[in-house]
């Protein structure tokens, strides 16, 4: 792994002060230390004894992993239960009912507050809802709704009546949506009319109309529409619903449908090294035990806790971290329908104040944004505001530069807050390595050691360990309850992507690079190994890019790569040859303006490329492979050292370093 470099090692080391580590679900290193023996000593009987005590069971299983399909592992396999009846319905058995479940917090600042009971009954009332619509378990429902109670309630709607959901993010364009519609034949679409963020409106509604439209989504029976802002919409006798209508008589009471263990609680999909997207499929007993397990051991989570996940439900941390793992904990969190910048770039600290938030998890690329706001006007400082109430903070999506960690610490943490740096994936589930707060001295940058359990690795290309300080491939050697568990209808790619041949076929292929510390063991993760980018915390395929922007009917060829980016982490560049001649001056910035909106309209605006470059050609080898590593010079705007003799047309080189 030539590729991989380690990075420059850090030093600074920080521990939670004592009050946190005394009072904490896993008080000290020896406690860490003695829950990994106890998985190292009887694997199965360590997850066995877990998910006997973290989920209520209908029938409790006898047999714990099935591994003689590997990798096809199966987890509590004769296990039934319903997952939204663990996240509701015992919470008012224990007499909890009263308990707020979600403080929503809308766009323009009006919050609504929502109990468990009164959760428990909108679930309870779409449930039946859909099950009057002839929804039944097994059957795929997608969704594609703003940050809201109903979108949560839709998702628990699912999970109740055995029902597979598959959230698509709202910025997501009518094309990805079809296609997701399409490859899940899902009966029924949930939407709303319209979205709301930073004060602007996006149609939702429309977009489905325009996927639905655009055909081969003869299986949608149904589209339900939440009401959210009022504008208008077009409505299709006989297919669709506006969601009050749906439960407006219904039961406030619903039998749950009681699934195996294994039964697939959702697809999601996300980006890999080709042009089409991945459906996740994730099973149910595994899956609500680790969004339990996760909450009790990386967020500490305690019943006076206000729990906050700025994620999206479109993207697997708001699955695991809003819709299934607080509630799986009875916890009460606040779910946020707007952006980080909107009325100004105070928000957070102002709803982190207004609320009373004790636990806050967010992303690098936003505390980015965030610390520049800051710097740029005094006002909107995390220092202005009353963040007393925080103990405990959170990080994810990806690698966070140990200046921004110091900056969340200080301005936010107030130098009291562990800071927890949560490495995983949509396929994992839920958190894989990442510090334990009352436990793991935390070191700015790194993702420290694996979840008790985890059996993460660094190994070379053909799956030997390597040794600490020398960088390699990120792998888990076990399974674990929450991994994914196929990709939905192709599970050649599954194993293909997953659990590669040259590792042996039973390990579990992270896709990303990592790196031990010499002294500590500490893992830095090092980045993707494969054609995936990260902007702002989004995965995306540079091949889906690619596809997208040879769609176009100018585009003749395209390659894109990424380019570091203080704020965002990575950037899109794109490097494009037209079926007409290389443009240049005012026609070239107009066709990067027109190339940047079809890629818009393809995928979503998240995947637009911030630089497009014209050449001739693009640089290839003489057996015709484009020469990536060289793009990522030429992006990054630095001199070329490397060998380019088997390049078969250097003069486009110069062509390629002018940015439209
Ligand atoms: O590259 C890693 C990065 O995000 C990828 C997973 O993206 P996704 O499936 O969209 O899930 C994001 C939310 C869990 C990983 O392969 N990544 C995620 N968390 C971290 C990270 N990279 C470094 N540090 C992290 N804490």
């Amino acid at each position: 792994m030539s590729d991989i470099q380690a990075p420059k090692q850090e030093n600074r080391v920080f521990n939670a002060p004592e009050k946190f580590v005394k009072r904490a679900n896993i008080s000290g290193m020896d406690a860490y230390k003695a829950m990994c023996a106890a998985a190292e000593r009887d694997y199965e009987l360590f997850w066995a004894q877990l998910a006997h005590e973290n989920i209520l069971w209908r029938q409790r299983f006898t047999k714990i992993l099935d591994e003689t399909d590997a990798p096809f592992y199966r987890w509590f396999e004769d296990g039934q239960l319903n997952v939204s009846y663990n996240c509701l319905d015992r919470h008012l058995r224990q007499g909890n009912g009263d308990k707020k479940a979600i403080i929503f917090e809308a766009d323009d600042g009006v919050v609504t507050e929502v109990t468990y009971q009164e959760l428990h009954e909108r679930v309870c009332r779409l449930a039946n809802g859909l099950r009057q619509l002839g929804v039944k378990k097994g059957d795929r429902v997608v969704i594609y709704m703003p940050m809201s109670v109903e979108g949560v309630t839709a998702m628990q709607a699912c999970a109740r009546i055995g029902a597979t959901h598959s959230v698509v993010f709202g910025g997501f364009s009518a094309k990805a949506l079809q296609e997701r519609i399409i490859d899940t034949g899902a009966v029924a679409v949930i939407t709303a009319d319209e979205q709301v963020r930073g004060g602007k409106r996006l149609p939702l509604k429309k977009i489905v109309d325009e996927a639905l439209e655009a055909g081969g989504c003869e299986s949608v029976r149904n589209v339900i529409v939440y009401r959210r802002t009022g504008g208008n919409i077009d409505v299709t006798a006989g297919r669709d619903l506006w969601l009050h209508d749906v439960i407006s008589n219904q039961d406030s009471t619903c039998e749950p449908e009681w699934v195996d263990a294994e039964h697939p609680l959702f697809i999601l999909y996300t980006s890999g090294s080709t042009g089409k997207p991945k459906g996740v499929q994730h099973a149910s007993g595994g899956y609500l035990l680790w969004a339990a397990l996760t909450m009790k051991w990386t967020f500490d989570i305690k019943p006076t806790d206000i729990f906050w996940c700025t994620a999206d439900i479109g993207w697997v941390t708001g699955h695991t971290y809003i819709a299934y793992g607080p509630l799986a904990v009875g916890a009460t969190q606040i779910v946020f329908e707007g952006v980080p910048t909107y009325p100004n770039a105070g928000r957070f600290w102002d709803m982190i104040a207004k609320h009373k938030a004790t636990i806050f998890y967010t992303a690098p690329t936003a505390i980015r944004s965030l610390i520049k706001a800051a710097d740029a006007d005094a006002e909107v400082h995390p220092k202005k505001y009353d963040l007393s109430s925080l103990r405990l903070l959170g990080s994810v999506g990806e690698p966070i530069n140990p200046e921004a960690w110091m900056w969340y610490y200080r301005n936010v943490g107030n130098e009291h807050c562990p800071i927890v740096d949560t490495f995983w994936q949509t396929e994992t589930g839920g958190h894989m390595i990442t510090p334990l707060p009352g436990a793991t001295p935390m070191v700015p940058g790194s993702c420290t050691m694996p979840l008790p359990g985890i059996m993460a690795a660094v190994v070379d290309e053909t799956g030997n360990d390597l040794p600490n300080g020398q960088g390699g491939i990120l792998v888990v050697k076990r399974p674990w309850p929450s991994m994914i568990r196929t990709i939905w209808g192709d599970p050649e790619r599954f194993k293909k992507s997953y659990f590669p041949e040259e590792l042996g076929g039973k390990i579990y292929l992270a896709g990303d690079g990592a790196v031990r510390n010499d002294k500590t063991g500490y893992f830095t993760i090092t980045g993707r190994i494969d054609d995936v980018l990260n902007v702002s915390g989004h995965r995306m395929g540079t091949m889906e890019i690619e596809s997208a922007l040879v769609a176009n009917p100018l585009v003749a060829e395209a390659a894109v790569v990424g380019k570091p980016d203080e704020t965002t982490g990575e950037s899109i560049c794109a490097f494009v040859v037209l079926k007409r001649a290389r443009p240049s001056g005012e026609e070239a910035r107009q066709i990067a303006k027109e190339l940047r909106d079809w890629v818009a309209r393809e995928i979503g605006p998240i995947a637009k490329p911030k630089e497009i470059r014209f050449g001739d050609n693009l640089p290839k080898t003489r057996s015709g492979k484009i020469m990536r590593r060289l793009l990522r010079v030429l992006a990054k705007g630095e001199q070329i050292t490397q060998d380019i003799s088997t390049l078969e047309n250097p003069a486009i080189l110069e062509q390629m370093r002018q940015v439209q």
